[in-house]
């Protein structure tokens, strides 16, 4: 029965999805009945996407949201009332609690009891290094400035000189500080966490038959790179690179963190995946989820971040030939449950925002299989996304 709910749930959140992704279809309020956008909450806040079944469940919701991106609104409803009857045989407690969220996101504020730590929990701003660098930004806004405009200038710099060198780089990495931590800088200045970051991309990506490099900015949200993306930051030599994994997202997800919002953070990375394929079409595009952030999980941005993924990896199972949906953040969360929550591991992710090397190399050895696999085989060109269903 559980699978069955996970199922049913998967079902509607596909749904969703296409709602909000195309354009003449209904809109979320007005279609769905109250009970599956609850499901759908409660649904963001459990899905363990690393779970076996996830895979066939998804199979069996691509038929159904085939159906919706036709506009065949019956499907929407007897989805619905599939999931109504589901959760009535249950019994579960869990979707009632998730309708009460949904209704309270929908009149835009959260339950007491969903709000949990916080998820720019105390950690953050309680370790040192990081408070420095956060000061120093906030004392000198026009410094901060500087220094991504630095950042983003000499990446500009990088990417021509690579596209004259006769060692043009397969694989580049985009994203914000967790991706700047390749590089062991934050903000384009080396610092103490992220420098122990530099020898696992030294073990992981410097000795390969091919070559990679990274190219994220502290603080960056999507509309930062795409900006960035747009401005000369991608690549422009004949040869073009075989893979980019992009990592985007949590930034945007700091204050608001409304589905709304989550929304619209999923659209802007999507539009910086459209742009990456409009322009490198045999590209592979490795669409990297949003990690947990916060002391404990889920807590009051997890559903954001949860809504977030999951349209980045509906995305990805309609354009399987190149978009790649890799997502380790289950490897952050401990495995005890303590009064409903997870731990965010405090050793893989001590400020509660930034992986520490040892969280690093998790990304790194999940990703490196991946890239070594597809590294030789060119993306597949965009199929239509309703024939790719
Ligand atoms: C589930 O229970 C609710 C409340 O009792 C009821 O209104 C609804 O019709 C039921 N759904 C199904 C499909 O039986
Ligand atoms: C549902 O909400 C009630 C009261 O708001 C709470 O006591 C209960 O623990 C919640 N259940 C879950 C699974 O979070
Ligand atoms: C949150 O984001 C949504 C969508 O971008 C926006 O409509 C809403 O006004 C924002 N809410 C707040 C409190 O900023």
């Amino acid at each position: 029965m559980h699978n069955s709910r996970h199922a049913a749930a998967l079902v509607v959140a596909a749904i969703l999805f296409a709602c909000t992704s195309g354009a003449s279809l209904p809109s979320r309020g007005a279609t769905l009945p109250q009970q599956a956008v609850g499901s759908v909450a409660w649904l963001l806040t459990n899905i363990n996407s690393q779970e076996p079944m996830y895979t066939s469940l998804w199979t069996r919701s691509k038929e159904l949201f085939r159906q919706v991106l036709q506009q065949n609104t019956d499907a929407v409803k007897s989805a619905a009332s599939e999931l109504s009857a589901l959760q009535n045989a249950t019994g579960s407690r869990e979707p009632d609690n998730a309708t009460r969220v949904a209704m309270h996101m929908r009149h835009g504020n959260t339950p007491k009891w969903f709000l949990g730590q916080g998820a720019e929990g105390g950690r953050v701003a309680k370790k040192e290094g990081y408070r420095r660098v956060l000061r120093r930004q906030k004392a000198n806004q026009r410094n901060t400035e500087d220094q991504w405009l630095r950042c983003h200038r000499r990446y500009v710099a990088e990417l021509q000189s690579n596209t004259a060198s006769s060692a043009p780089w397969d694989v580049l990495f985009y994203g914000d500080s967790i991706m700047e931590s390749w590089r062991g800088t934050f903000l384009g200045m080396p610092w103490g966490p992220f420098q122990k970051v530099l020898p696992i991309w030294e073990g992981n990506f410097e000795r390969q038959p091919y070559k990679s490099h990274a190219l994220g900015i502290a603080g960056d949200k999507a509309e930062h790179l795409l900006w960035r993306l747009e401005n000369g930051e991608l690549p422009s030599g004949a040869r073009h690179p075989k893979i980019v994994g992009v990592m985007i997202g949590t930034n945007d997800l700091v204050d608001n963190c409304t589905m709304q919002h989550a929304d619209q953070t999923a659209q802007s990375i999507l539009d910086v995946y459209h742009l990456l394929h409009t322009k490198l079409p045999n590209t592979h595009i490795l669409s990297l989820a949003i990690l947990p952030k916060g002391e404990t999980w889920p807590n009051r941005c997890s559903d954001a971040i949860l809504s977030v993924n999951i349209q980045l990896q509906a995305f990805a199972e309609l354009n399987p030939g190149y978009v790649h949906f890799v997502d380790v953040g289950i490897a952050f969360l401990g495995d005890a449950l303590v009064g409903g929550k997870k731990d965010v591991s405090e050793a893989l992710m001590p400020d509660s925002l930034h992986p520490s090397s040892v969280g690093m190399r998790i990304l790194a050895t999940r990703l490196e299989p991946i890239i070594r696999r597809l590294i030789s085989t060119p993306a597949i060109a965009s199929l239509d996304r309703v024939a790719v269903v």
